[in-house]
């Protein structure tokens, strides 16, 4: 559509990750607009919000995959489920993402980073994203999952491997079909894991695993051994976005010293507040994708059955209807209204509690051992967007420590 003023393309971070202004104007003037055919962006923060919880309207099935690509159940994510079945799991996950397990795992998590940030001065700085950022966040869903500590490496290698191969379009790869036929090893590691707590029963450890394998619905009804095995990658993989909001805060803490890095110092009770805001300001996913099951509309506009829906997340964390000063960063908010940085409804994502505990002590660690105006960007240091379309953070934040 050539002559639409509204059109961008949805697949190119670099109209994905820089269109605020366009977003401005699509919220005041054109809350539903078409940037490519037979897909449909929505703007505003209520018109998202409605379409996320209404899972009957618009189906998360497809998901990540090609046209026409059937996974069966147990190989899905969770995120490609529609109900009668994905309320069902969700009724049991719940139980093992809980507040408490996140809050369990805060001890371990202040070890690990502690240990991340001394190495890390030690050394006299590097690339923040490529020494804390990226690796952080699989080893913390590793974790809370109960994956021992010395395969968290290798874990986070395959959950790489994975998401980079073509198993995402087509749940296969040149090895063969699904997890356990595309990354044998990674299966065989998680499966003898699962296997263990099953034998255990009530002796299993208390970790998201073991949670997965005791759970049962009222009328008996479980989760089978390769749906937990494709659930715990899930849970890896989906523990990634993690990496681009600590890099947005990491961005933040070395480049503003003075509204950033001193206000926290001064009021450490601000920090929860400074990683809501973050997710608000710079969602590390812009957007996510539904599919009319149905004719209908959104906003008054007319949604054609089969159309692909995009729930502009960085869109609605803007709206200006719901934040004030919508369009800044700030820390001085008395409240801060939900945003949907998480989603909201029936998908909303199960890390929301792990990912809060783990940013909040980040910083208190990171505010600990780096002084004021002790980290710098390197020499040279230009500020690159990670090349992904729907992701928003830092590719890499090159540091030196000043003496
Ligand atoms: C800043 C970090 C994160 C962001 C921005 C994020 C974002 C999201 C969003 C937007 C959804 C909703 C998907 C939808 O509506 O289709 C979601 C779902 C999900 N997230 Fe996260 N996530 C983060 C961290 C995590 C972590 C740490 C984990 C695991 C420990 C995780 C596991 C999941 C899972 C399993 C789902 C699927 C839920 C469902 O479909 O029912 N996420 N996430």
């Amino acid at each position: 559509m050539p002559d639409d003023p509204y059109a961008f393309n949805p697949y190119d971070p670099d109209e994905t990750q820089h269109m605020w202004d366009l977003l401005v104007r699509m919220r005041a003037e054109a809350p539903v607009t078409h940037p490519m055919e037979g897909m449909a962006y929505i703007a505003r923060y209520a018109d998202n919000a409605a379409v996320f919880k209404d899972a009957k309207r618009f189906s998360s099935a497809g998901g990540f995959r090609g046209p026409g690509v059937v996974v069966p159940e147990n190989e899905s994510f969770l995120g490609e489920i529609d109900p009668p079945l994905h309320p069902r799991i969700r009724r049991l996950l719940l139980r093992a993402f809980t507040l408490q397990q996140a809050n369990a795992s805060e001890a371990w998590i202040r070890r690990r980073v502690r240990t991340m940030f001394d190495a890390f001065a030690a050394k006299g700085g590097g690339d923040l994203m490529h020494d804390i950022a990226v690796p952080l966040p699989g080893s913390v869903a590793a974790h809370a999952l109960g994956i021992p500590d010395e395969h968290h490496d290798q874990v986070a290698q395959w959950c790489h491997d994975l998401l980079h191969s073509t198993w995402p379009q087509t749940n296969a790869t040149e090895r063969g079909h699904g997890i356990a036929g595309g990354f044998p090893e990674f299966a065989e590691l998680l499966d003898s894991l699962i296997a263990e707590r099953r034998a255990l029963g009530a002796d299993a450890p208390n970790d998201l695993m073991s949670r997965m394998v005791n759970a049962s619905a009222d009328d008996g009804w479980h989760l089978s051994d390769v749906h937990i095995r494709t659930l715990s990658v899930n849970t890896l993989a989906g523990s990634l976005s993690t990496t681009y909001l600590l890099g947005n805060l990491f961005h933040r803490f070395v480049t503003d010293p003075e509204n950033f890095t001193a206000v926290l110092r001064a009021e450490p009770a601000k920090i929860p507040m400074a990683v809501e805001e973050s997710l608000r300001f710079e969602p590390p996913v812009l957007f996510l994708f539904r599919t009319a099951t149905a004719d209908t509309e959104i906003a008054g506009c007319p949604i054609a059955k089969g159309e692909r829906i995009i729930t502009g997340i960085a869109s609605a964390n803007r709206d200006e209807t719901v934040y004030d000063h919508a369009d800044e960063y700030r820390l001085d908010r008395d409240t801060l209204p939900d945003h949907l940085a998480f989603g909201v409804g029936p998908h909303i994502c199960l890390g929301d509690h792990l990912t809060r505990v783990e940013a909040r002590v980040v910083l208190e660690e990171m505010l600990d051992v780096f002084g004021r105006g002790v980290l710098k960007l390197a020499p040279g240091y230009e500020r690159r967007l990670v090349p992904m379309f729907l992701e928003y953070g830092p590719e890499s934040l090159d540091v030196v420590v000043a003496r």
